[in-house]
């Protein structure tokens, strides 16, 4: 019976233990956790979301509270496009992440960013731009191109002195997305080094419509592998969504997958950037808690434990501190909602929006608990203790039971009474 680790995922000379734990922003795939899969061999992810507001977090900056004040005149007013970014501080926020994160890089693996098209921050050519840049100005090792078509991402970077030598990736969760961009970008002389396939049952945004369960990720992931090989195209396939052990692995290893991203397995254990609090909701949710729901503004299905705070709040937008999902016209879907609320109930003190929910603050706060459809069997990933809480695992731990382990079983880790 095989194992993830008969198998090996090569780029060039370079072999990796095949697992990729997938970008999860606003930095729910931290640094810490992107190190341990790179210390084991494998390949972890940061995310490039909302970057300003992580290294104030972690790196004393003051980049919110700065824009904050810069643009507190405006903070009652419904027009927002005149929120910029200063490129230069969103540029600075990447390079201290990047910088951070690779100078304590061990072992044989390797650290990518997963940067997202949909983070459109009112400028979204000149964002994405220098988010990539400064990326690879401190030498990250891989840019996944995620959230989007990416059909100009590619020329955004292509005059990079590290455009030949950075690994470049892109999600698709279609035959088609992934023929539109090989069609778009075929005069840029730069092969994708990998693509990962994004099947309906990831976490965060999907890359399908509301009718999300009519599509399936062995099925989507079969195609891409005939197209490439009917295009003579030799590129990494890599599937993700709904892999939640070792042998769910193998079986896409053995049909010729190169290797697997995985993600929620992680959301529950210490390095992940989840409060502890949160993920004992994780851990606690059942089958019938998640839920595909269209309440971010990007306009993407995206998949969350339905009873988290997110859901139903009606925060004012701020815009003025965070603004990430501002479209090129200073537009945000959840601004209309909730001016809508707020003329619809003039006397009203709290607001309640239904349709739509504040991401930058939600995630920013982790409010709006994202997941993948299996989160619901988190609970018999761990031990539940005499107090009733769930055992936090360890990254480690996780990333070895899909290394190792066969027959579908999960490995439970050493029990830690509370
Ligand atoms: C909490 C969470 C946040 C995520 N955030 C992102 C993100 O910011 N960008 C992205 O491309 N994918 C995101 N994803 C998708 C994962 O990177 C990954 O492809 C997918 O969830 C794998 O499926 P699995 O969670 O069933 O293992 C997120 C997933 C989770 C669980």
């Amino acid at each position: 019976m095989k194992r993830v680790d008969d198998f090996r995922l090569r780029f060039g000379n370079k072999e990796l233990v095949p697992i990729m734990i997938g970008g999860m922003g606003v930095d729910i795939s931290t640094s810490a956790l992107a190190l341990e899969a790179a210390r084991l061999g494998g390949i972890g992810h940061i995310s490039d979301a909302m970057l300003p507001t992580v290294t104030d977090r972690h790196y004393d900056t003051k980049f919110v509270s700065q824009k904050q004040k810069q643009y507190k005149y405006n903070v009652t007013n419904n027009d927002k496009s005149s929120i910029k970014f200063d490129l230069e501080q969103v540029a600075e926020a990447s390079r201290i992440h990047v910088r951070h994160t690779m100078s304590n890089k061990t072992g044989d693996g390797m650290i990518f960013i997963n940067c997202m098209e949909k983070l459109t921050m009112n400028a979204p050519r000149d964002t994405l731009r220098v988010r990539m840049r400064a990326a690879m100005d401190e030498g990250i090792d891989g840019i996944t191109l995620a959230a989007g078509l990416h059909l100009g991402s590619m020329a955004l970077i292509e005059d990079h002195p590290r455009f030949h030598d950075v690994k470049l990736g892109l999600i698709v969760s279609s035959v088609r997305a992934l023929q539109l961009f090989l069609r778009k970008t075929s005069k840029i002389n730069r092969q994708l080094d990998y693509i990962v396939v994004e099947g309906p049952l990831a976490g965060g945004h999907l890359g399908f419509g509301m009718d999300w369960a009519k599509f399936d990720l062995r099925t989507i992931t079969r195609e891409v592998l005939d197209f490439l090989k009917a295009e003579n195209l030799n590129i990494p396939v890599i599937p993700a969504g709904g892999i939640f052990t070792g042998s769910d692995a193998v079986s896409y290893l053995e049909e010729g997958s190169a290797a697997v991203q995985v993600a929620t397995r992680f959301t529950v254990t210490q390095e992940c950037g989840i409060p502890p609090n949160v993920q004992q909701e994780y851990f606690r949710a059942s089958e019938e808690d998640i839920e595909v729901n269209q309440l971010s503004p990007t306009g993407y299905p995206m998949r969350m434990i339905k009873q988290c705070p997110a859901t139903h709040s009606g925060i004012r937008p701020n815009c003025e501190a965070f603004g990430y999902v501002l479209d090129a016209n200073g537009k945000c879907a959840y601004i209309d909602a909730y001016n809508r609320e707020v003329a619809a109930h003039p006397d009203e003190k709290k607001i309640v929006v239904t349709d739509k929910m504040c991401l930058c603050t939600h995630m920013r706060n982790y409010d709006c608990w994202t997941c993948g459809h299996y989160a619901y069997r988190l609970k018999d990933t761990s031990h539940k203790l005499a107090d009733g809480t769930y055992q936090i695992l360890t990254a480690e731990h996780v990333f070895k039971d899909y290394q190792f382990s066969t027959d579908n079983k999960i490995a439970l880790p050493e029990k830690i009474e509370a």
